[in-house]
C-alpha cells in the first residue's frame, strides 16, 4: 500500500453507521486501577497511557475526526509531586513513542488549558509534535492539559473584554458563535458524545460551554481497562440515539443545535 493510501484508509467497520464527528473522553479510574492490584497510582497511569493507544489507534480506524481527551485537570495539580511528575513524564513517553505515528497516520496533535504550569520540557515537546503534525487532516487529537471548563470560559471573557476595549468588536452584539472564537477550542466542534468511565457521573470542569448539547455516556470500566469493545459499546449506544438539540424530530451531528428552536 502506497503511503498516501495509508493516510486516508479507514477500516470502518459496518456496524459503525454514524461514527461521531467529536468524540471527548473523560479518563477516570487510574488510582483505583492500580489500588486494586497493590500497586503504585502510577502503575495505573501508565496503564492508562496504553489505554490511551488503543483508543486514539481506534478512533482514527473508525473515522472519529476529532478526539478531545482528559489528560491533566488544573485541579490535577493539587496532587502530589511525585503523581504529578510522573504524569508529567508519562506525557512526555507518550508524545516521544507515537510521534512518528501520528505523522504516519495524519493525525493533528493540538492541546487545550492552561500552558502555563507545564514544565519546560513538556511544553518544548508538545510545541515540537504540534509543529511537526500540522497537516495531519484525518483526525485531530487534542489533549486537555492543565484545563479547566471555567477557566477557559473566564480567560475567554478576558480576551473578548479586551478586544471591545480596543474598539475591535462592538460590546453589545456577542453571539454563540462569535464567543467560541475566543475558547481554546475555537475552531473545532462541539463534542458530539463524551464519555467518562469508571462509573462516575460528574463533568469535573471538562468542555462546560461546548457539551450544552453533548450525548453523555457512563461506563463503569476502569480508564486502563478500556478497550476496542467498551468504545464500540459507547458508539452503538451513540447511533441508536435521537439527537434533537431541544427540537422536535433528528438532526444529525454537526449543527449541534445551532439551527434548531432550543427550547
Ligand atoms: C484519572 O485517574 C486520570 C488522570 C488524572 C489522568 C489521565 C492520564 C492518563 C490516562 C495517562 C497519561 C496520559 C497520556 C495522554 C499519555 P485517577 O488517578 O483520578 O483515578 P482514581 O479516580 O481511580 O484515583
Amino acid at each position: 500500500m502506497s503511503p498516501t493510501a495509508d493516510r486516508t484508509t479507514e477500516e470502518r467497520p459496518p456496524w459503525l453507521l454514524k461514527p461521531p464527528v467529536h468524540l471527548a473522553i473523560i479518563m477516570d479510574g487510574n488510582g483505583r486501577w492500580a489500588k486494586k492490584r497493590l500497586l503504585p497510582r502510577v502503575a495505573g497511569h501508565r496503564q492508562g497511557a496504553q489505554a490511551v493507544r488503543k483508543t486514539v489507534s481506534a478512533c482514527r480506524a473508525w473515522g472519529v475526526r476529532y478526539l478531545t481527551l482528559y489528560a491533566f485537570s488544573w485541579e490535577n495539580w493539587k496532587r502530589s509531586r511525585p503523581e504529578v511528575d510522573a504524569l508529567m513524564a508519562l506525557l512526555e513517553d507518550y508524545l516521544d513513542g507515537e510521534e512518528s505515528l501520528m505523522k504516519e497516520k495524519a493525525i493533528r496533535f493540538r492541546t487545550i488549558g492552561n500552558r502555563s504550569r507545564l514544565p519546560l520540557s513538556v511544553l518544548k515537546r508538545i510545541e515540537a509534535v504540534e509543529e511537526s503534525t500540522r497537516a495531519g487532516e484525518a483526525m485531530d487529537l487534542i489533549l486537555a492539559l492543565s484545563y479547566s471548563g471555567r477557566e477557559e470560559i473566564l480567560a475567554a471573557v478576558r480576551r473578548f473584554g479586551e478586544d471591545v476595549r480596543a474598539g475591535r468588536v462592538p460590546p453589545d452584539r456577542l453571539s454563540e458563535e462569535d464567543f467560541d472564537r475566543y475558547l481554546d477550542t475555537a475552531g473545532t466542534p462541539p463534542p458530539d458524545l463524551l464519555i467518562r468511565t469508571s462509573g462516575e457521573h460528574r463533568i469535573s470542569n471538562f468542555l462546560l460551554w461546548q457539551i450544552a448539547y453533548t450525548e453523555l455516556y457512563f461506563d463503569p470500566v476502569l480508564w486502563p481497562d478500556f478497550g476496542e469493545e467498551n468504545l464500540k459499546r459507547a458508539l452503538m449506544d451513540y447511533q441508536e440515539r435521537q439527537r434533537r438539540f431541544g427540537a422536535e424530530g433528528d438532526i444529525h451531528s454537526g449543527d449541534h443545535g445551532r439551527e434548531a428552536e432550543k427550547v
